[in-house]
């Protein structure tokens, strides 16, 4: 009955409202949910139609202990089957081609589930990969025990790029941060891991022709190319590109460390240890720049086996080339107007060497400039101008701006940040030039530790925003699905959460973390820029404070806030009940983490804005007073408490307390009484 029910409610969601989107994320192209679902039982098998696709052989089998994981099932076959026949097992997998993952190489893929089968169809092994993973995100389970979800889905990405980009160089991160974050790029579908492998605070990759790169610009801290290929060749068996980014011509200063001799001013240099835009450029006027750059390209190009090479290009102040006499005598001589000019010779020369050796160039938005050859990807990163701008004058083109998750806005920020908006002015075919996007994690401010706090479980947004069509923007549904697909993610290894434990242990010396939690649950770090400007940071600076616990998009005061919104619309008893607990326990929590810090004293810089949480709970609990007994405020109680949340707005300690506006909306409703 219940059953008749479920179906007779999914084919009116389907026909009438909001696409059923189950805790799928990305949410499919097309979804229909059957009715059924395919029991699992420990006798549960797996076939594929061949053994030709050893990625795909592994991926199943990677799956299949998912399976038995997440379950604790004994699997009686726990390795997938190859050349099997479709009627002799549960779940069969079957594909056209085997093929490595390069931009427009085809994801699409069929998954059918109904009581008795699973079948998966696709084009490519790469297909089948993303299809294993919704197969994944279909597990469920009742009293009666686990099953899959029965659909049938026809599903294919709307963008053939779909990134994300990691900064190394800020702080390095090695193999195991990349690794694992390659496992949860799989498992949301995204497609392009982007390495930023040099910059003024860093050299990180090894370089046989060059090595004093890596030996004077790194402190040490690099891939070895033997790890390049690991990272290459894991990210490949998960159908996931890896382009490489080396900045050029500025964010150059851990090359001219080692190289001054193609700087554009004479050195020495060392390594740049705090963050912003520094001074140092190579030398575009020098013809041994271009040999320097065609020996490393060389060599790098032969590593990297991606068509798509990244040259950075961003950010370059052009201070040195100014003061230079001699470039500046060489730009009068070649009739270069300004230092912009003077890049665009500088990217029109390396563009060749790429092209050269097979690669096509990527460059941040300052690259698009007359005359570059139209076979180059912009990177978009400083507005939406550059987006279309690089379309209407014929250039492919990725967004990035909207997806800085190193600026800690919120999920829903990115994930409503749609590549091609549907009052875009651009023609069809401009918009085709339009790839996708990648979220970028920039890693001033990030630890291995802390790292995956900022990617995950956000970047999981994007991923779908990427993917899914553009009408799959309920914010309420993404962030239900968040929830499920960011805890999935822990079983990839990925330490979002569960370093947030271990965080407030070692910064309560091992005491009871409740009343700190409490607290740090209901903070966020501040947003944009504003973290190095509030504190000055360099590379060496602790990135184990409350500010770095404290997570992007803080989930429980993300609830409260919409606890308050639901309040204030429905007067609803039990939600009210709900959120005066919650305040009083927020009162009560002040004294517990005073305590906590009189004997961890790393804690002494949140003591503000914990009385900041007590406060304005305390301010919530008597305008809640108020509206119950339906009495205007007390005026001067009223410009009091407004006060009180003004002064908490400020930072403490780098962070922000994130329940402020829902309190204020509950201010707002009084003083609309009194009107
Ligand atoms: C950039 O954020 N400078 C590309």
């Amino acid at each position: 009955m219940k059953r008749l029910f479920f179906i007779v409610l999914t084919f009116i969601t389907q026909v009438f409202a909001q696409p059923e989107t189950l805790n799928l994320m990305p949410v499919p192209q097309k979804l229909y949910v059957n009715g059924t679902a395919f029991k699992l039982t420990e006798k549960f098998t797996t076939g594929v139609i061949n053994n030709k696709s050893l990625k795909l052989i592994k991926g199943l089998n990677r799956f299949l202990t998912r399976l038995s994981g997440r379950t604790g099932f004994f699997l009686e076959h726990p390795f997938v089957k190859t050349g099997a026949a479709p009627d002799s097992v549960d779940f069969y997998i079957r594909y056209a081609k085997v093929t490595n993952p390069k931009l427009f190489v085809d994801e699409s893929y069929k998954l059918s589930i109904d009581s008795n089968k699973i079948i998966l169809d696709a084009k490519t092994d790469i297909g089948a990969l993303r299809g294993i993973e919704t197969l994944l995100q279909l597990l469920d389970a009742d009293s009666t025990g686990y099953f899959f979800t029965g659909v049938e889905i026809t599903d294919k990405p709307r963008f053939p790029w779909r990134g994300l980009m990691i900064d190394v160089c800020r702080h390095f991160m090695p193999l195991d941060v990349i690794l694992r974050n390659i496992d949860a790029m799989a498992a949301v579908k995204l497609n392009v891991l982007h390495l930023h492998l040099s910059e003024d605070q860093g050299f990180r990759i090894e370089c046989k022709t060059f090595p004093k790169l890596h030996q004077l610009g790194s402190d040490g801290f690099y891939f070895t190319q033997e790890d390049i290929k690991k990272i290459i060749n894991y990210a490949s068996e998960r159908g996931i590109r890896v382009v490489p980014e080396f900045d050029i011509p500025g964010h150059a200063t851990s090359w001219l460390v080692a190289y001054p001799e193609f700087a554009s001013m004479s050195g020495p240099y060392k390594l740049q240890r705090d963050w912003g835009i520094f001074d140092p450029v190579f030398d575009p006027t020098n013809e041994k720049t271009y040999e320097f750059f065609d020996a490393f390209f060389a060599e790098m190009t032969k590593l990297f086996p991606d068509e798509y090479f990244h040259i950075g290009g961003d950010e370059n102040n052009g201070k040195q080339w100014s003061l230079n006499p001699e470039i500046r005598k060489f730009m009068q001589e070649n009739k270069i107007e300004n230092t912009e000019e003077l890049q665009a010779y500088f990217n029109s020369k390396i563009v060749k060497i790429l092209n050269k050796y097979g690669k096509k160039m990527v460059g941040w938005d300052e690259i698009l400039h007359p005359g570059i050859p139209k076979n180059i990807v912009i990177q978009s990163w400083r507005g939406k101008e550059g987006l279309i701008n690089a379309a209407k004058n014929g250039y492919n083109v990725i967004l990035s701006n909207g997806y800085y998750i190193d600026l800690i806005q919120p999920a829903s920020f990115h994930y409503l940040n749609d590549p091609i908006p549907a009052d875009i002015d651009l023609s069809d075919d401009e918009k085709k030039l339009i790839l996708g996007g990648e979220a970028t994690m920039w890693s001033e401010f990030v630890s291995p530790e802390t790292i995956d706090s900022r990617i995950w479980p956000r970047t999981a947004a994007i991923a779908e925003r990427l993917w899914s069509p553009r009408i799959i923007n309920d914010v309420d549904d993404m962030y239900r699905r968040l929830e499920t697909v960011g805890f999935r993610l822990e079983e990839l290894g990925i330490t979002h959460i569960k370093n947030y434990g271990m965080m407030l242990r070692r910064l309560t010396n091992n005491r009871d973390i409740l009343p700190l939690k409490t607290l740090v649950d209901v903070l966020e770090p501040v947003k944009f820029y504003n973290r190095n400007k509030l504190r000055k940071q360099t590379q060496q600076s602790p990135l184990t404070r409350v500010v770095d616990a404290a997570r992007p998009d803080a989930a429980a005061a993300r609830n409260f806030r919409r606890m308050i919104t639901t309040y204030l619309n429905t007067d609803d008893e039990l939600i009210e009940t709900k959120i005066k607990n919650q305040l009083k326990l927020w009162v009560k929590n002040h004294k517990a983490v005073v305590k906590l810090a009189a004997t961890s004293p790393v804690l002494s810089e949140i003591l503000p804005q914990s009385e900041n949480l007590k406060n304005v709970a305390g301010i919530g609990l008597t305008a809640l007073r108020y509206l119950d007994k339906k009495v205007l405020p007390d005026k001067e109680w009223l410009r009091k408490a407004e006060t009180v949340l003004t002064g908490a707005r400020k930072p403490v300690a780098q962070t922000e307390l994130m329940i402020i506006d829902g309190i204020g909306n509950l201010i707002q409703k009084l003083s609309n009484q009194g009107n």
